[in-house]
């Protein structure tokens, strides 16, 4: 790592590890090892976001993405893309439709341009897509999805926007929207931005299948989190104790989140490079991750705040997840 990267890390680390709440940041769950056990995340039986998505994605938001013919996709924290090859499909399947709104040529181009911190594993990704579909002009960014977005100016429009995944709910307080508006101001007239977000629990979802969802049986989130200890004890130097933390999520009803966090079970000393030694008690935990849970009318404040008005929404039957459409108001 280079070394304003490794001051920068080590700075974030100090600061988390000080708060009356310890907290580290999420995003450095997401090594390669990180984003493949994430990736087993989204296949286990309690994980339904993904499989309720892709669902949805099929079924409804095809239709609507072939509606709007969209010539780029825009893709913020892509992973493994899997849930998009259902998205450029669709594109496809509009091109006749289709004329790109600066040259006016009817075209059959499609570009995708996936976003992501973790640049090996969007790299790979990038290649097999190039790879199964060689007319696809595929432009991978690495970069963080709050970062500016100037990349977007040179993509054939309209763009479609998609943040899948429930991400959205991944950034916390006023970080949603500013990460909404950070999407808005790349936007132009014609585009639209696909939003997929976890549903809070009501009348077909109770909490206990929302907790489990971050408590699968095999301990493969368990797992996701501790990595994140294994990764900054690699990259950042510091000393954490795998073997003494243990994996805790649970639903916090009044902030309609799942807190995950990394709780001690004896006290800990953890050395921080830079910062001495930091005393972690037993019992005391450190928050890693928050995942945000909307309704439709907390979903359309936030998109409002951000400029952003919703144009079609839907959800799948026991009301788990939803899938919105919005565009420039
Ligand atoms: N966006 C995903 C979510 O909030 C991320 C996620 C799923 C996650 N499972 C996790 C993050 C476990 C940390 C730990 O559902």
């Amino acid at each position: 790592m280079k070394a304003p990267a490794l001051a920068g890390m080590l700075e974030e680390i100090r600061w988390g590890l000080s708060r009356p709440q310890k907290q580290l940041p999420s995003k450095y769950f997401y090594d390669t090892r990180g984003s493949e056990l994430f990736e087993a995340i989204t296949e286990l039986p309690e994980y339904y976001p993904t499989r309720t998505e892709t669902s949805l994605l099929k079924t409804q938001v095809a239709g609507w993405v072939t509606e709007m013919a969209p010539a780029s996709l825009v893709e913020l924290g892509a992973g493994s893309a899997r849930k998009t090859r259902i998205l450029l499909a669709a594109m496809g399947h509009g091109i006749s439709e289709r004329a790109d709104q600066r040259t006016n040529q009817r075209t059959n181009q499609r570009t995708y341009a996936p976003v992501d911190v973790a640049g090996d594993f969007l790299r790979a990704t990038a290649e097999s897509l190039r790879v199964e579909d060689p007319s696809l002009d595929v432009r991978p960014q690495v970069r963080d999805i709050t970062w500016d977005l100037d990349f977007v100016d040179e993509l054939p429009t309209p763009v479609l926007f998609a943040l899948l995944g429930s991400t959205i709910g991944n950034f916390a307080g006023e970080a949603a929207g500013e990460l909404l508006s950070n999407v808005r101001s790349a936007m132009r007239e014609n585009d639209l931005f696909l939003v997929g977000a976890d549903l809070r629990p009501g009348a077909g979802k109770s909490i206990e299948r929302l907790e489990a969802a971050y408590n699968d049986a095999q301990g493969v989130t368990a797992d996701f989190n501790l990595n994140m200890l294994r990764a900054l004890n690699r990259d950042a130097g510091t000393d954490f104790d795998l073997t003494a933390f243990r994996h805790r999520a649970f639903y916090d009803e009044g902030e309609g989140r799942i807190e995950m966090h990394l709780v001690a079970e004896t006290d800990q000393e953890v050395q921080v490079p830079g910062a001495g030694v930091v005393q972690i008690g037993e019992g005391e935990s450190i928050r890693t991750e928050l995942s945000c849970k909307y309704d439709r009318s907390v979903l359309t404040g936030l998109f409002e705040a951000a400029s952003l008005g919703i144009v079609k929404w839907c959800t799948d039957e026991d009301g788990l997840y939803a899938m919105a459409l919005v565009s420039p108001t």
